[in-house]
């Protein structure tokens, strides 16, 4: 399997989605200036262009497409090329509508948009297979090709009668039978029983809650259908290009709709978009967040295939990135074992619905700021690639999250709408982020035995194979910390007895969990040692556990909110986030984990990435840090030794 190693060849790929079906070709070659100007290397091509490919049915334009691989390769400009399938040209639905997706109240998605396409559609999947069969007969062999980019952030959904019939292929190839599948959903309950397949649907529009299963099934279905596109892409493209061209698709980060985790596995390359707002005084966390995942999607280097270069145009109110911030978030993203920093787009558009999202190019030309300092960060990747790329990132933390559990905990009819999944792993990671402790992020099953800690922060369905997974990991010596509601209900989404799998209880120290007291919006729960929002949980400990911390007042008083047994630890709230900051800390060192380096500035994030150190002021105030022993700061090539100091917005790169 080719990795990112073989189109990068040491080098940082650097670059942007290039759109020059937008422009006179006149441009084009004020581009190429440009963007060797800049020290790009590589340009994501094609990703919008069908209708330009294919403009009437079966017609085909390559000759723009030519011209471009061409002058680009002239400029020594690597292609990341994409098939246009996220996109299908208006005559696409305008003949066949039945390749337009219908939302679950049957209201018909029309092209002018994107992504106007059914899945399931068979038309659509023979036109995709169509283009995408020429573009790789003609450019498999270019000497331009870097890469395959597969569609587009894949994210419909289609509650459509072909996807219908799909959704009911689907289930008979996961239950069998009719009886199995009534078993798995539940529908002896509200007289759901299906006696025909025919009788099964989507979850379309309904009266009242839907079934949780069929909901759950619904989801799986829908990752399962994109990713049989994917597939279908992938291997026309494969067939027609040497070994070496690797094939990615770009994720969207925490997307719901697709389980990246088995998607990751049918690419060379796991590529991810990330769009922090740089207003977020936590825009840093979130990034760091989105990249400890794709890392681990990718079990090493991974490509950030877009970014801002300053505001995007989806946000209600969207700001440009303050000087030295695109420089920042960038490093921060090569620390964390990116070895591609691209961005949407290359030249800002003039017209169309993204024309006030920004450029590596903007409105304001090779003049602008934002240029500038693109031309800085390209100067400075060079510099560093040929320590970085290829290396990687070694955690003793693991953070568990599993897409099919996500869409388990997150259905309509549980106990607090307050509970979400995102902004639990979100406050999880954020606690040991600010203390300085790097996290991968594992699937519950993934083998566990490397990380001295794993932490689970909702992990609400779990298989019978994750929980022998996690059981063993203890067994074997590991530390495992968990959030509430971990392992209540099985992968069918059925309630395990006592309300939480009885090993998982066993092993927590949990004799028995009576109720689950969920807070409201502004409620605390008070604790003899910090102050829990969210959740709360009537819990009896079982003899031989010890109880951390007990809640204090109200109807809980006196009963445990943290439970220990062992190396298990059971924590029933969720912790003030500094609370939750020195439990896992605390935690983590008696598990033999160590920050990345002692005594840093709250505002300072230091990751280690092979023998590099990188150091990333994300304040606008200079800071100061110690750092032992003398080394080689890559980006300025002073050594350096003691303290270091970092401006606003700074970074150091050290090599010992
Ligand atoms: C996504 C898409 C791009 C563009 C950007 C805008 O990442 O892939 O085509 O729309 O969003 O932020």
């Amino acid at each position: 399997m080719p990795g990112l190693g073989d189109a990068t060849r040491g080098r940082v790929l650097f670059g942007g989605d290039y759109n020059p079906e937008q422009w006179p070709e006149e441009t084009w070659h004020e581009d190429v200036r440009l963007m060797k100007d800049a020290g790009v290397n590589s340009v994501t091509l094609g990703v919008f262009s069908w209708a330009k490919l294919e403009p009437r049915p079966g017609e085909r334009d390559f000759g723009w497409l030519d011209r471009l691989m061409d002058l680009l390769h002239e400029g020594g400009i690597g292609v990341v090329l994409a098939t246009p399938t996220s996109s299908p040209p208006p005559w696409l639905g305008h003949l066949h509508p039945e390749t337009l997706p219908r939302d679950e109240d049957g209201r018909v998605e029309w092209w002018g948009g994107r992504q106007h396409f059914s899945h399931s559609s068979a038309v659509y999947r023979r036109y995709a297979a169509a283009i995408t069969e020429d573009l790789a007969a003609r450019y498999g062999g270019h000497p331009a090709l870097t890469m395959w980019h597969i569609n587009n952030e894949y994210c419909t959904y289609d509650w459509g009668d072909e996807a219908a019939a799909r959704f009911r292929d689907w289930l008979r190839t996961r239950y069998g039978t009719l009886d199995a599948l009534n078993s798995a959903w539940g529908t002896a309950f509200w007289s759901q029983g299906y006696g025909a397949w025919e009788e099964v649907l989507p979850p379309r529009h309904a009266h009242y809650l839907k079934n949780p299963g069929q909901v759950l099934d619904f989801k799986r279905f829908t990752s399962d259908m994109l990713l049989e596109c994917y597939v279908a892409e992938r291997d026309i493209v494969r067939r027609h290009s040497p070994a070496h061209i690797p094939v990615t698709t770009n994720f969207m980060p925490l997307w719901a709709g697709q389980d990246a985790w088995r998607w990751a596995e049918e690419e060379d390359v796991v590529s991810v978009d990330l769009y922090p707002d740089p207003r977020d005084p936590f825009g840093a966390q979130h990034g760091a967040l989105v990249q400890d995942m794709t890392r681990s999607q990718a079990r090493g280097p991974w490509m950030l295939m877009e970014q801002a270069a300053g505001p995007v145009n989806w946000r209600g109110v969207n700001h440009p990135k303050p000087r030295g911030l695109n420089r920042l978030w960038s490093l921060q993203a090569v620390a964390r074992g990116a070895d591609a920093v691209c961005y949407f787009q290359w030249r800002q558009s003039r017209q169309g619905a993204e024309k006030f999202h920004s450029g590596m190019v903007p409105h304001a030309g090779e003049e602008g700021r934002t240029f500038q300092e693109i031309k800085q960060i390209g100067a400075e990747l060079a510099r560093l690639a040929h320590r970085v790329t290829g290396s990687h990132v070694d955690c003793d933390i693991a953070i568990l999250h599993d897409w099919h559990s996500w869409w388990a905990g997150s259905h309509e009819g549980r106990l607090s709408t307050e509970v979400d999944h995102p902004q639990l792993l979100t406050a999880w990671h954020r606690a040991l982020w600010q203390a300085h402790l790097a996290t991968d992020f594992a699937h519950p099953e993934h083998d566990l035995t490397a990380y001295k800690l794993v932490v689970v922060p909702h992990s609400y369905a779990l298989t019978d194979a994750a929980i022998d997974n996690l059981l063993s990991y203890v067994r074997g010596g590991g530390t495992l910390v968990c959030g509430f509601l971990t392992g209540v209900a099985d992968q069918d989404d059925r309630v395990r007895p006592g309300g939480m799998d009885a090993r998982l209880r066993a092993l927590l120290g949990i004799r028995t969990l009576h109720e689950w007291w969920p807070l409201d919006e502004d409620e605390t729960a008070e604790t003899d040692r910090f102050r829990g929002i969210l959740w709360s949980e009537e819990i009896d400990p079982a003899e031989d556990a010890s109880v951390e911390a007990v809640y204090k007042g109200g109807e809980l008083d006196g009963l445990p909110a943290v439970l220990r047994n062992g190396r298990a630890w059971y924590v029933s709230t969720l912790p003030e986030p500094h609370a939750l900051r020195a439990l896992l800390a605390g935690i983590a060192a008696e598990a033999g984990v160590r920050p990345v380096l002692d005594g840093l500035p709250d505002q300072v994030e230091a990751v280690r990435r092979g023998d590099l150190l990188f150091l990333l002021n994300h304040g606008r105030e200079a800071v100061a840090v110690e750092v032992p022993g003398s080394r080689h700061d890559l980006l300025t090539g002073a050594q350096v030794g003691g303290e270091v100091m970092l401006g606003r917005y700074g970074v150091a790169v050290l090599a010992p």
